[in-house]
């Protein structure tokens, strides 16, 4: 088993991605954590990093996957209740949780793993609207920067995913898409669907030692989405 011992965060791990990761990391020996919170609320962050110290006295890898998505909205379209719920939620939310799992990893002989489960819209510009793909930018640039500060001279390692188009819940949130959005995603040509169970794999790979000299990376998992 690749993650025996370890305990894991999973937020988001009530459907899609983040209950395939809850699920693979179990099997492979870790304690999960994976409490209901919410991550914008600092008390539920609080909670998720206590309950894992006090139950299973460590915290060794945090996986921020819990996102949501924005319509497709562009820069002209969006309101700023949208703008400021994505980025809290995905990007917020990840540097408050990352904020407070580093104060026990870096007390910690083994250190720990942060994962964050970034998109392809971290990556490139139409894969959802002017708030999710700069969140996403964001939380790709969060992680680098942890890894550039912590992992380098610590035995804290940081890694993104960037999935493109997987088979959760997530498109039922898609409810009154931009037109002019969803115009420049198209442009994008039609992006082969993966299951969430292809990222959980992904995850596991990030969270083992199996990966101990990647740190600061972004892992596209898109099925060739962008490499056309
Ligand atoms: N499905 C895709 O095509 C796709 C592609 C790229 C990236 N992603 C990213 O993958 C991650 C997981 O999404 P998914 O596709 O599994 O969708 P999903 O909707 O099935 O899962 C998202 C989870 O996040 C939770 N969540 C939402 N807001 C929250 C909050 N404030 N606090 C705590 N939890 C909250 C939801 O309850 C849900 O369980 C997201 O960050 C998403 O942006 C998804």
């Amino acid at each position: 088993m690749k993650l025996s011992g370890k305990t894991a965060i999973v937020t988001g791990a009530g459907s899609g991605m983040g209950l395939a990761i809850a699920k693979l990391f179990a099997k492979e020996g870790a304690r999960v954590v994976a409490v209901a919170g919410n991550v914008t609320k600092q008390d539920d962050i609080d909670k998720m990093v206590d309950t894992a110290t006090n139950a299973f006295g460590s915290v060794d890898i945090l996986v921020n996957n819990a996102g949501i998505m924005d319509n497709f909205l562009t820069v002209g379209e969006v309101t700023d209740e949208v703008w400021d719920r994505v980025l809290a939620v995905n990007l917020t939310g990840p540097m408050k949780l990352a904020r407070a799992a580093i104060q026990i990893m870096d007390k910690q002989e083994s250190g720990g793993v942060i994962i964050n489960n970034a998109s392809v819209g971290g990556l490139f510009g139409t894969r959802g609207g002017a708030s999710y793909v700069a969140s996403k930018h964001a939380l790709i640039g969060l992680t680098k920067n942890i890894a550039a500060t912590y992992g380098t001279f610590n035995k804290i390692r940081a890694n993104a995913i960037a999935p493109g188009g997987v088979n959760t819940n997530i498109g039922a949130t898609i409810t009154a898409p931009s037109e002019l959005g969803m115009r420049a995603i198209q442009g994008a040509g039609e992006a082969p669907i993966g299951e969430p169970e292809q990222i959980a794999k992904v995850a596991l790979f990030l969270a083992s030692d199996d990966s101990s000299f990647v740190n600061g990376d972004v892992l596209k998992a898109d099925g060739g989405w962008t490499a056309r």
